[in-house]
């Protein structure tokens, strides 16, 4: 197989304002027309990655290249080859699906003559061309979150940020999204997608977990949730609340977490249940189910924070 270019390369990337350390130590790379996830919860430095990475903020230290280009030598060569859908992706919402799609085009330097056809490209691509006259303001969200897409890529981007694109769409409109996503990287285009919804990251052939700034682990989603596999278990108990508490006093249970009313247990080792069963049963807890579980991507970000808290605690005692 012909080994293929980088899209992205971030080395030692980090940012701060002030003392605060938004992203730290930064390192990964993007094959080009590969999907790579950037998964975390609120403020883990995902937004100001991007940034970065769009040319838009310069970073503090370290080094990024873009589609060849580094960052902050050459951030405006960076802007106008990327597309971006930002967090707060703005249309204008008194113009039609067509006249944002033109603004964008043309913002982006699209000559006129080329411009119609490119126009009609994009309305059947993002599945719009039924609403071309549509006010903005009356789409649904979904439709916006297409619109926005065909914005951000009206000038043919070789690479695409996406920050929570897919942010407050139903499970169905979120496929649909995901799948555009995949069939523009099938053609070779690169992706760089941050989101809050796990099950997202399972379209990325490469997923970075970031926590407080930090890349805390960088692998396939297989390979993640390989990491916890064969000792995650759950349990369905009738006091869910007091087993967790109980349940997080046990050597042999490394983490303990609460799924609406589900608990899952993830042993030290893949060691015997029976031992958390009779601890239940002595506190008077009813185990109506325990079952093993094949780790989420959610289960493995809870268990590698947990992971990295243990090893701050550690540091902190010697
Ligand atoms: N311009 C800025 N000045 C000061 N602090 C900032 C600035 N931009 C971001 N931060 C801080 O850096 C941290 C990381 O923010 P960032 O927006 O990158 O997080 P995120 O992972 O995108 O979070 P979210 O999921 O909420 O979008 C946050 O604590 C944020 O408050
Ligand atoms: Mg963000």
């Amino acid at each position: 197989m012909p080994i293929k270019e980088l899209a992205v390369s971030a080395e030692h990337l980090s940012r701060h304002f002030g003392s605060f350390h938004a992203v730290q130590d930064v390192n990964f790379h993007i094959p080009e027309g590969e999907i790579f996830g950037l998964l975390g919860p609120n403020g883990a430095g995902k937004t100001t990655t991007i940034r970065m990475l769009c040319g838009i903020l310069p970073p503090s230290r370290g080094e990024a290249t873009v589609l060849g280009f580094n960052v902050r030598s050459h951030p405006e060569q960076v802007k106008k080859r990327i597309g971006y859908m930002s967090q707060l992706f703005s249309l204008y919402n008194d113009l039609t699906v067509e006249e944002n799609i033109r603004f964008y085009a043309s913002i982006y330097g699209l000559q006129s003559k080329v411009q119609n056809g490119r126009v009609e490209e994009l309305l059947k691509e993002v599945d719009l061309a039924a609403f071309r006259r549509e006010r903005t303001a009356n789409l649904s969200g979904a439709w916006r979150q297409r619109l926005a897409l065909a914005c951000a890529i009206a000038h043919r981007p070789r690479m695409l940020f996406l920050d929570e694109a897919t942010a407050g769409v139903d499970p169905l409109a979120r496929k649909e999204f995901w799948d555009l996503i995949y069939r523009m990287a099938s053609q070779g285009v690169s992706i760089l997608a941050t989101t809050h919804y796990m099950d997202e990251a399972e379209y990325c052939n490469m997923i970075g977990m970031m926590h407080e700034g930090s890349l805390i682990a960088l692998d396939t989603p297989d390979a993640m949730r390989a990491r916890i596999g064969g000792n995650l278990f759950q349990l369905t108990v009738d006091r869910p609340l007091a087993a967790e508490e109980l349940l997080r006093t046990l050597p042999v249970v490394k983490e303990v977490s609460l799924h609406g009313v589900l608990l899952h247990v993830q042993m030290k080792t893949a060691s015997d249940t029976r031992a958390l069963r009779r601890k239940l049963h002595a506190s008077g807890i009813h185990v109506a189910d325990l079952t093993e579980i094949e780790p989420s991507l959610e289960d493995v970000f809870i268990s590698l924070v947990d992971e990295q808290d243990q090893h701050k605690i550690q540091t902190r005692k010697d």
